[in-house]
């Protein structure tokens, strides 16, 4: 019995082609809308291809959560040093996370062991540990672009002698042979002025501002993680649409990838062979538990009728957006259903305008495509069917 489980699970068709590229790791080959910042990151460390050693050079990444700066640094590392290769330039890439690395030994134990594993560490001081570093480089006449990711939260802890260390060992030399370029990444920056460090403020001259993706940037990049995760078709169009939308209150790409791989297992896990919106929504409410019964509980009457009709409308639907029209009609049969009269069109806009102030629905104007011009309503955080139920119990 168990074993018939076991190999049904097995032999079952997946929707994922490969789930591995939505994973928190994976790089991909090309970041769609950072293509200028791209090209910012060439234009500032081209030197150091075209002229290794005769300059130091560093940025400084800025940007909110999920706006791509790990992922930006990473691609161009990969890029630059195979580049460097190609050139007969040595020059080697090594992406640190502070947050993981928190010390300045740490930081330093992970370079030089990117060089020597078996370098023997312990009982080194981070002194011993620039000094082996040092000898390393030039030793191997290697150059080296790090990049001290969550900059900032490594800052606030142990402050900023690590950046100084780094810089000194080459730049206070006369006519010395540069071999250590920064990238530092730092969600929040605007405390870092008041810190006293030569190395942290030509970093801040030097600044490379991430915006927060738009809900059709969002699209993009949703897109094309689609077409490299899931096998053809298996994504709808609005599932997509509904995640971009969702993800765009913060403009953050982590959180959109999350949703559709979450998404993605709910449909799997139904046994269905497309992800809809129904699966999206059930993937936010997950992560954001926001079944807000208090919120249920104040609304009046009539806004929950039409919330019902809401409800049951896009929990049929295959689309994410229910226009003004559609939820009118249906907003008559609940309330025939409910025994109670149906208010006129002038008040459902009012009760829509209400539950949107309360978060619990969103509203858009209808793009073209549509004859006319009408709003289109969807429910973001809440899965329909679990809306349904709850509304059902306290009418
Ligand atoms: N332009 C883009 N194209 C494709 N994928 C992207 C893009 N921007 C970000 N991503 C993806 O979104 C996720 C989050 O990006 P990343 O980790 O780089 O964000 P971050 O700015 O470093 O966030 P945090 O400040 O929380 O560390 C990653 O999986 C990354 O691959
Ligand atoms: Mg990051």
């Amino acid at each position: 019995m168990s074993k018939d489980v076991f190999e049904e699970e097995l032999g079952r068709p997946s929707i994922f082609k490969d789930e591995s590229k939505l994973s928190i790791d994976y790089v991909p080959p090309s970041l769609p809308h950072r293509e200028k910042e791209l090209r910012t990151l060439v234009r500032t460390f081209k030197i150091l291809l075209e002229k290794p050693g005769s300059k130091s050079c560093k940025i400084l990444i800025s940007g909110s959560v999920g706006t791509g700066k790990t992922a930006l640094a990473k691609l161009f590392g990969k890029l630059i040093s195979n580049e460097a290769q190609q050139r007969g330039v040595n020059l080697h890439y090594i992406h640190i996370n502070c947050r993981r690395d928190k010390t300045e030994f740490l930081v330093l134990k992970r370079i030089v062991h990117y060089f020597n594993p078996s370098f023997p560490t312990r009982g080194f001081s981070p002194e011993e540990l620039l000094f082996a570093l040092q000898k390393t480089l030039d030793n191997h006449e290697a150059f080296l672009l790090i990049t001290l990711d969550e900059l900032d939260f490594y800052i606030k802890k142990s402050g900023p002698e690590l950046l100084y260390d780094l810089t000194r060992l080459y730049e206070e030399k006369l006519n010395a042979t540069q071999r250590i370029s920064l990238i530092g990444i730092a969600k929040d920056i605007s405390w870092m002025s008041l810190i006293d460090s030569s190395t942290l403020s030509t970093l801040q001259q030097n600044v490379l501002y991430l915006a927060r993706y738009t809900a059709s940037q969002l699209r993009d990049i949703l897109e094309m993680r689609v077409k490299e995760a899931f096998y053809e078709g298996c994504v709808s169009e609005d599932a997509i649409n509904l995640i971009a939308d969702i993800a765009a209150e913060w403009g953050d790409a982590r959180y959109s990838l999350e949703l559709l791989w979450r998404a993605g297992k709910y449909a799997e896990a139904e046994g269905e062979f497309r992800v809809l919106p129904e699966h999206v929504r059930q993937a936010n409410a997950e992560i954001h538990p926001v079944i807000r019964k208090e919120i249920l509980l104040d609304l009046p009457q009539h806004h929950r009728l039409l919330l019902l009709a809401l409800a049951r409308k896009l929990k049929k639907n295959e689309k994410a957006y229910v226009t003004m029209g559609e939820i009118e009609d249906l907003y008559h049969i609940v309330c025939e259903e409910y025994g109670e009269k149906p208010r006129g069109h002038t008040q459902i806009w009012n009760y829509i305008h209400d539950l949107e102030s309360c978060g619990i629905i969103n509203i858009k104007p209808s793009g073209p495509g549509l004859r006319g011009k009408t709003t289109l309503i969807s429910l973001p955080d809440v899965p329909a069917t679990l809306l349904e139920k709850e509304l059902m119990s306290l009418l």
